[in-house]
């Protein structure tokens, strides 16, 4: 009897064991891993790459085939066209071609009547269309003005939208889970797995606050006695969540930016991290003046859980990758959306 029972429990321990291993050795990822040194050795700045992601991340960034570039010559859209607000200098055939691009880049399978009423194609009653007039301007806006994040690379609407209308990688304000007061999570969300913060119980919307609001990120004291740095450990992890949310938007660790003996140091850090304080700012900029005052425009069931409008943060072009499309450029052929006519 004793026997039989200790056989039995010594068995439930073996398949618990291997399942256990099984488990164990299913999160960790298969071999092989490369790794690429980026500062000086014993620093531990090394990024490493999983060469079947990275696969799949370049499947996922090919670009679409661009329309050959139209003579600036012949009338002006706004001479054919009735209700040309911000294109108007374009050529029609110009003008044409953009439209063309744009539909492949936003609405390849809704076509023109995504944005456009087609038996009055100067009507503004389509939100989409109103929506994009904006989009527009924003675009000329980040290639013209955030050189210092962009550089010559530049965006066009493909970057974000992928071929369709609502980006993937969007975000609202975002309370968390509903929770009773100091039960199972904390107002912000501590305590429970954060999508937002790469999976970690760090607080659940890192994005409101730095990305849309400018809360102050450096937390670090610069000084080895304490004289007079407030920052506190809550504010602390709400900036590991946002460098987690980085990292998950970039497919890079933290080393990519930072020297981890020494993180808030600029002069250790690579250059990356500069564009990335840039992009911070750009978000910012793009979130306030474009995103948020179309919340008037997008029609109910576009907004978020607390009726606010759907914005950008790094992943929305990044997409997982250290530049978006891997650098891929598609502005020199649109010269229309590299700046502002004047
Ligand atoms: C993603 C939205 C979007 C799609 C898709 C789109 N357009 Fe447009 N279209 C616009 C916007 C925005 C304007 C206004 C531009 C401006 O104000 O400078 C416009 C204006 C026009 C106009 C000028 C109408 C007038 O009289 O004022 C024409 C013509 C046009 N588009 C044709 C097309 C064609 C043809 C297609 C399909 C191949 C297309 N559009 C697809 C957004 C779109
Ligand atoms: C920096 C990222 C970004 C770029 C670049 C961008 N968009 Fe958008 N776009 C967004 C976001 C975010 C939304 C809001 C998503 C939603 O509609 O729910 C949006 C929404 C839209 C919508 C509304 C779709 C819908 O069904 O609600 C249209 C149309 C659109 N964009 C057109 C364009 C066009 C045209 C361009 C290029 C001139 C462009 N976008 C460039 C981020 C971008
Ligand atoms: C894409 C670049 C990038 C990545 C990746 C990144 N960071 Fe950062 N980090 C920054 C920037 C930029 C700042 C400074 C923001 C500012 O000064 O407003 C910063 C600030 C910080 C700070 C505050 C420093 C101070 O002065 O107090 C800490 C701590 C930090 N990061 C930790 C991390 C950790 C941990 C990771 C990985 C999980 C990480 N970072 C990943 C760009 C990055
Ligand atoms: C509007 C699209 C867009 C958004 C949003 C965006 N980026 Fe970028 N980012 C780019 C482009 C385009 C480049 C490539 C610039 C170049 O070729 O040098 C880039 C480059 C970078 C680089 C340099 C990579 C390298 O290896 O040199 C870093 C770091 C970076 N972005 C971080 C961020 C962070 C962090 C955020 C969010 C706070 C962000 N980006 C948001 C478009 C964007």
């Amino acid at each position: 009897m004793n026997w039989g029972i200790k056989t039995s429990s010594g068995i439930v321990a073996i398949v618990a064991t291997i399942l256990l291993a099984i488990v164990i050795i299913g999160s960790f990822e298969r071999p092989p891993i490369e790794s690429v040194q980026r500062g000086y050795r014993g620093t531990g700045m090394v990024e490493n790459y999983n060469p079947r992601t990275i696969a799949t991340l370049a499947e996922a960034s090919k670009l679409p085939a661009t329309l050959p570039p139209l003579p600036a010559a012949g009338p002006k859209a706004s001479a054919i066209y009735k209700n040309v607000q911000i294109l108007g200098g374009l050529s029609v055939g110009q003008f044409t071609r953009l439209m063309a691009s744009i539909t492949t880049w936003v609405a390849p399978t809704q076509g023109c009547a995504y944005c456009h009423d087609t038996k009055n194609m100067a009507s503004d009653a389509l939100y989409t269309k109103v929506v994009s007039r904006r989009m527009i301007q924003m675009v000329q806006h980040i290639n013209a003005d955030w050189k210092p994040h962009v550089a010559e690379t530049g965006v066009t609407c493909f970057t974000c939208h992928r071929g369709q209308p609502v980006p993937s990688n969007i975000w609202f304000n975002n309370p968390g889970p509903a929770h009773a007061h100091g039960m199972a999570s904390t107002e912000t969300g501590m305590g429970l797995v954060a999508p937002a913060a790469g999976l970690t119980a760090l607080p659940y919307d890192p994005y409101t606050p730095f990305l849309e609001k400018d809360a102050v990120i450096r937390v670090q004291a610069t000084t080895a006695l304490p004289s007079g740095n407030l920052q506190s450990i809550k504010q602390t992890e709400w900036t590991y969540a946002l460098m987690m949310n980085f990292s998950t938007a970039l497919g890079v660790n933290c080393t990519y930016c930072h020297n981890s003996r020494e993180f808030g140091d600029w002069s250790q850090s690579t250059p990356q991290r500069v564009t990335a304080w840039h992009g911070i700012h750009m978000v910012r900029d793009l979130n306030n003046t474009y995103l948020n005052p179309l919340g008037k425009v997008f029609p109910a069931n576009r907004l978020g859980p607390t009726g606010d409008a759907p914005k950008v943060a790094c992943a929305t072009c990044h997409q997982g990758v250290y530049k978006p499309l891997f650098g891929q450029s598609m502005i020199k052929g649109f010269p229309e959306l590299a700046a502002a006519a004047p």
